[in-house]
Order: structure tokens, then sequence, then C-alpha cells
């Protein structure tokens, strides 16, 4: 952070809780906005898409009858901007108690595709970006000793499957970095939650994929919600896949290269 004056936090009385999303223009990450501001928090939302994230803070304000979510347009690739947006929100908001990392894409990869432009973008928005913004909200809650910090991982980064290589790496950087904050500033009494989301229907969910339910954006911030609360460090959401995922981590290598999951 820039700027590292013991005011940057002071909380006045009675205060709202405070929220960030990087990443809340649609999906998960505007549910996310949603159930916060309703449960009373304020929120600050970023994405690129200006104009969804104008119409998404009128409809929370005018649910809330005031002024509880405001917009930050931002590309999580423009690294250097990141540490002056992050003094302004702090300025702005006087804390924060939970930082969420959701900003994410996945490109269609064909299985015999090796595209290092598709891959490089891939890697920059779900684990390079989320590095540089969870770095400057670690070392807040380092400092403050208290938080809560929120990285939407995936369940496709626990193997690596034929589908997207870069995806599933990118997640899987994503989960052991998560793992890595959650034991440095347990320490210090902040708290990491790891998110595991199976399929969730938004932009992102491919045409093709197997035939297992698919969440809600809604049901999906609730589950997030809860685990936030209840202090998880790991969540998977829906709650089967953990188990699906634990028969996945432990098929056979010669028996798991043949599949097409
Ligand atoms: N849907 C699923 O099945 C599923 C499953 C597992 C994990 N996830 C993860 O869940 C997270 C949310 O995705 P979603 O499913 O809700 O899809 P989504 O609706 O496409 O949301 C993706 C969010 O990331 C933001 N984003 C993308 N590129 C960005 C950039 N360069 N700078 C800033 N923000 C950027 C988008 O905002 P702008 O485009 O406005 O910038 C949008 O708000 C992602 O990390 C995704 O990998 C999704």
């Amino acid at each position: 952070m820039a700027s590292d004056t013991q005011q940057d936090f002071e909380r006045p009385l009675n205060p709202a809780p405070k929220a960030v999303i990087v990443g809340a223009s649609s999906g998960i990450g505007a549910a996310l906005a949603r159930k916060l501001a309703a449960e009373g928090y304020q929120v600050a939302l970023l994405a690129r898409r200006k104009k969804l994230l104008d119409v998404l803070c009128q409809e929370i304000n005018e649910e809330a009858g005031e002024t509880r979510a405001f917009a930050y347009p931002h590309d999580v690739t423009q690294y250097n901007q990141i540490p002056e947006l992050f003094r302004q929100i702090v300025q702005d908001l006087k804390t924060i108690d939970v930082f969420i990392y959701n900003s994410g894409m996945s490109h269609t990869i064909g299985l015999s595709e090796y595209d290092f432009e598709k891959d490089l973008e891939t890697m920059e928005v779900n684990l390079l970006g989320g590095m540089a913004w969870l770095n400057q909200a670690a070392t807040l809650f380092d400092r403050m000793g208290s938080g809560h910090l929120v990285g939407i991982s995936s369940i496709a980064g626990d193997r690596g499957r034929v589908g997207n290589p870069s995806y599933m790496a990118a997640k899987s950087g994503m989960s052991t970095y998560l793992e890595s904050l959650r034991n440095r500033l347990a320490r210090k009494g902040a708290h990491v939650l790891t998110v595991k989301p199976g399929y969730v229907q938004t932009d992102i969910l491919p045409e093709k994929h197997p035939p297992l339910p698919v969440a809600t954006p809604e049901d999906t911030a609730k589950a997030i919600y809860k685990a936030i609360r209840r202090k998880k460090q790991v969540l998977y959401t829906p709650w089967f896949w953990r188990y699906i995922m634990l028969v996945v981590t432990h098929t056979p290598s010669f028996i798991f290269r043949r599949m097409s999951f």
C-alpha cells in the first residue's frame, strides 16, 4: 500500500463492514456484490466494463436506499495502476474487512492447439492480476491483524486435465498462492478462503461440459458468504465437488490421461 498511516484503517463508530470485489461486473462477482450489500456491506466494485458496474451500483443503491456500492473501472493486467488504486479505495472506504479476487477468463482451446498468446492472457487475468491485488490486501491485513482475503480459484486447478492447460495451471497456481498467504496471515489474525466452484451458469461456462449439475451465481455467492462467516479455509461449491475431486485427484495417471473430462 502506498500510504501506511494508521488513520487509513481507522473506523468510525458503528461502521458498515467494507468489501472489495475485483471482477464484479457479471456472474459470481456481481452476485457476491448483491449478497454482501444486502448483508449491510459497503462494496467497492472493480472490472473493465464500466457500464455494467454502474448499472449494478445503481441497482444496489436503490435497493438499499443509500449509497452502498462504488464503481472503479479497472483492467487487472494494468499492474502498475494497482498500488495507487488500492490506496484510493482504502482512503474512500476507510478500511477493508473482506477482499475478494474474482476476476477470471477462459479461452476455448482445441485439443491440438498450443497458443502462447491465449496462455499469457489466461495467466495474467486468472493468476498474475490476482497476485498483484492480493499482495496489496495481504499487506494491509498483515498490518491490521484482521481481515478476510478470498480468492476464487476453481476445481480446474486440482488436476491437469486435457481441456485447457493454462486455465488449469493458473487456477492451480492461485490455489497454492492462496494457501501460502493463509499460512502467513493466520499467524497475524487474518483469514484466507480459497473458493473452488464447480460448474456455474455464467459467461465462462463452456458449452460442452460433463453432465453434472450447474449452480447459479446466486447460490454460489451465498455459499461463499457463509464460508467467510465460518472462517473456512477451502470451499468446494456446491459441496459435492469435494468428493468428485477427491476421486479425480486419486485416479491413477494411466487411467486419467484417457479421459476427456
Ligand atoms: N462459471 C464457472 O463455471 C466457474 C467455475 C469455476 C471457477 N470460476 C471462476 O469464477 C470467477 C468468476 O467468473 P464467472 O464464472 O462469474 O464469469 P464471468 O461472468 O465472465 O465473470 C468474470 C469477471 O472477471 C472480470 N474480468 C475478466 N477479465 C478482466 C480483466 N482483464 N480485468 C478486470 N476484470 C476482469 C470480468 O469483468 P470485465 O469483463 O468487465 O472486466 C467479470 O467481472 C472466475 O475467476 C472464474 O475462473 C467460474
